[in-house]
């Protein structure tokens, strides 16, 4: 997919608009000279390109466009929507965005505007067509970036315009009145609607919110979003503009469901940041990474923003150590991207993010910066491009409705972080080097043979019955704790708990056996010692009490009040296997299991033996192999060294040193 004079897409956000047009002319020189193929153009432009309501000034913005092509250099370019200009709130005032506790968000920053707002909605069609028309046939433009983070300050907007287009998608899901009264369950505390004109999004209340309207404010808020989005993405096709449309996904974001937004785009992309001190932030990295290459398999996904260095907006910014952030570009690559980004090209010298790194740094291009740049823009003009990504033998059950239920309050267990305990199997099948796909429940099966469902507790009918027909079909199925409780509206089903699941796992479950976490400073019991064939485990959050009905005990509880009851649990079912997690596992329990499970399904890890530091992917028989450990790593593998050209048997890696190695045939 990738355009200009290489395979490979390289580049960043470009705000020539905060710059003298003089500067533009080094700009695209040194771009030139760091093997940039493409820049963002336009993200934040709205004000510059329509400084009043109907007047329009793009003679700036075909200035570098121009400019930019004339030096074979590609733009991607934003529709500009992401933050209105001043004008507008000044003579509309009811655009901006309300938070649940009923603050109207001023303008000053960005995003200060309510996705329902019609007005918003007009002015932004307004300007997208006006963009579009201009630019669609412009050879320079490779590609569509619809706004820019959706949700990214405002998770959700509790505006009258959201109250009024929250009861028109009620009408339209439910149709009556009485079909919302029983999804939502409204006998329960008076709650009990006789119209949708009563119905309110869930603003502060004194007490909990309904969670069947709290959820369905999820799903309203995301398809909200979305709908933003399709509006803009049907202009730019309704004007004949062909170029690939994507929108900047932030990793796995609670506002918004990224797994329905993909099928909506050309391409997917995601901005990363991990924090350069935390040693674990490859692994949630490269969970994002798999999350991306999952979301639409066999394509290709880009990098669209991370930081050359430092950032400015957490509590302390330190530098990304040299080396870090190639071996973390490495990473996108091996994980499925062609292009890697970056916010921004040139450092700002105002506003709010001047001490945020950039390619070009405010200190020049003297600087360590500047030299991982240009080293990593020649790194990729060299590298030739590889299959999409294999598809994984091993499916993890990633699900934003399960996380937005979770998320409500009043659970057994109110300190359940989703995505923690999700990223923590990620990681243990990461140590293992094990290749994953992260999907929701109703996307197993296939070539997977494996597949881990942590924390499952809202199973929709059809995420129950690929689960099923998964196990049923020989593969191997993991659950567990607290899954399987709740159908798709958040209610329990009759007869008990895990009611589609149960039989197929050979148990029932009674009790959840809430836990304190360690480092609550409140009584009670905090973990769960594990005890069984994987070796010893402790477990968090969870001791649920459940009772064999048909399957055997792999391990029991050896600590507490469910001390001798059964911990992990495993079933034949058909031609496949159900085993159930009665606890959230520690690391080294996750470690245990995942080298059981894999082995019992058969699963081939993307290199054997490797040490756990090293974050191991495949593209094809491209393997990529990063050193994200302190010391330097051997790694047994045969085949060409892509890089170095050099026929190998192994590879030692130093600190974030890394190799992409075209593997002998078998
Ligand atoms: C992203 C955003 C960019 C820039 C960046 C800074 O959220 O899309 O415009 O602000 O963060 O890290």
């Amino acid at each position: 997919m990738a355009g200009g004079t290489t395979m490979y897409y390289y580049g960043g956000d470009y705000n020539p608009e905060q710059w003298p047009e003089e500067i533009w002319h080094d700009d695209v020189a040194r771009m030139r000279e760091a093997n940039v193929t493409i820049v963002t153009l336009a993200v934040f432009s709205w004000s510059r390109i329509q400084p009043a309501e109907g007047e329009f000034d793009f003679g700036w913005l075909d200035r570098i466009i121009d400019l930019l092509h004339d030096n074979g250099i590609g733009v991607d370019l934003a529709t500009a929507t992401a933050s209105p200009p001043p004008w507008m709130h000044e003579k509309y005032p009811e655009i901006l965005p309300v938070t649940r506790e009923g603050v109207t968000l001023s303008p000053g920053g960005r995003q200060h505007y309510a996705p329902s707002s019609p007005v918003y909605r007009r002015l932004a069609a307004e300007l997208v067509t006006a963009v579009v028309e201009r630019y669609k046939d412009h050879p320079a433009v490779q590609m569509w970036h619809l706004n820019n983070e959706y949700a990214c300050h405002v998770h959700a907007d509790y505006s009258d315009n959201a109250r009024d287009a929250f009861r028109a998608w009620l009408e339209d899901r439910y149709g009556t009145v009485e079909a919302l009264n029983a999804a939502w369950g409204t006998n329960f505390w008076s709650q009990r609607y006789t119209s949708f004109d009563q119905v309110l999004p869930p603003r502060i209340a004194p007490a909990s919110s309904n969670p069947g309207q709290m959820l369905d404010f999820r799903r309203f808020t995301n398809d909200s979003l979305l709908e933003c989005a399709l509006m803009e993405k049907e202009i730019i096709r309704s004007a004949g503009a062909t170029q690939p449309i994507t929108t900047n996904f932030m990793g796995p974001w609670p506002a918004v469901d990224y797994a329905k937004w993909a099928p909506h785009l050309d391409v997917v992309s995601d901005d990363a940041y991990p924090d350069p001190n935390d040693p674990g932030s490859f692994r949630t990295a490269a969970f994002a990474r798999d999350l991306m290459r999952s979301l639409k398999p066999g394509t290709p996904w880009l990098l669209m923003e991370q930081s050359s260095n430092a950032l400015n907006w957490r509590p302390s910014n330190a530098p990304k150590a040299p080396g870090q952030m190639e071996a973390l570009s490495a990473q996108c690559v091996g994980r499925g991207a062609d292009g890697i980004l970056f916010f921004q090209w040139r450092q700002s010298k105002a506003g709010s993010e001047k001490f945020h790194s950039a390619m070009l740094p405010h200190a020049g291009t003297g600087t360590r910066t500047w030299r991982e740049i240009v080293r990593l823009g020649g790194m990729l003009d060299s590298l030739p491009t590889f299959e999409p990504g294999s598809p994984a033998q091993v499916a993890l059950v990633f699900d934003w409705e399960n996380w937005w239920a979770l998320d409500n309050p009043d659970h057994p267990q109110n300190r359940l972080d989703y995505l923690e305990v999700v990223t923590r199997w990620h990681a243990a099948l990461q140590r293992a080097h094990i290749q994953v796909d992260i999907v929701p429940p109703e996307k197993v099966g296939g070539e997977h043979r494996l597949a881990i469902a942590p924390v499952l507790y809202l199973m929709r009918d059809e995420g129950a019955a690929a689960l099923k027909a998964f196990v049923e079909g020989g593969g191997t199925l993991l659950t567990g704790p607290f899954s399987d409780i709740v159908d798709g509206q958040d209610h329990f089903l009759a007869g008990g708990f895990i009611q589609r699941l149960g039989a197929i796992l050979g148990i029932t479950l009674e009790d959840f056996g809430a836990l304190v976490p360690r480092d609550a400073d409140e009584p009670g019991e905090r973990e769960a010692r594990v005890e069984g064939a994987f070796g010893d485990a402790v477990g968090e959050l969870f001791a649920e009490e459940i009772w064999l009905d048909g399957a055997e005990a792999v391990a029991t509880f050896s600590s507490g009040r469910r001390t001798g009851n059964p911990a992990v649990t495993r079933h034949q079912a058909g031609a496949g296997t159900a085993w159930y997690a009665a606890t959230v596992l520690d690391d080294e329990g996750c470690d245990a299991l995942v080298s059981h499970l894999a082995a019992e399904a058969g699963v081939e890890p993307v290199v054997a033996g490797a040490p756990a530091t090293v974050d191991a992917s495949r593209r094809g028989d491209v393997v990529t192999l990063i050193n994200f450990g302190q010391d330097d790593a051997t790694v047994a593998i045969g085949g060409t060294d892509i890089l170095s050209g050099a026929e190998v048997d192994k590879v030692t890696l130093a600190p974030f040193e890394f190799a992409f190695v075209k593997e002998l045939a078998q």
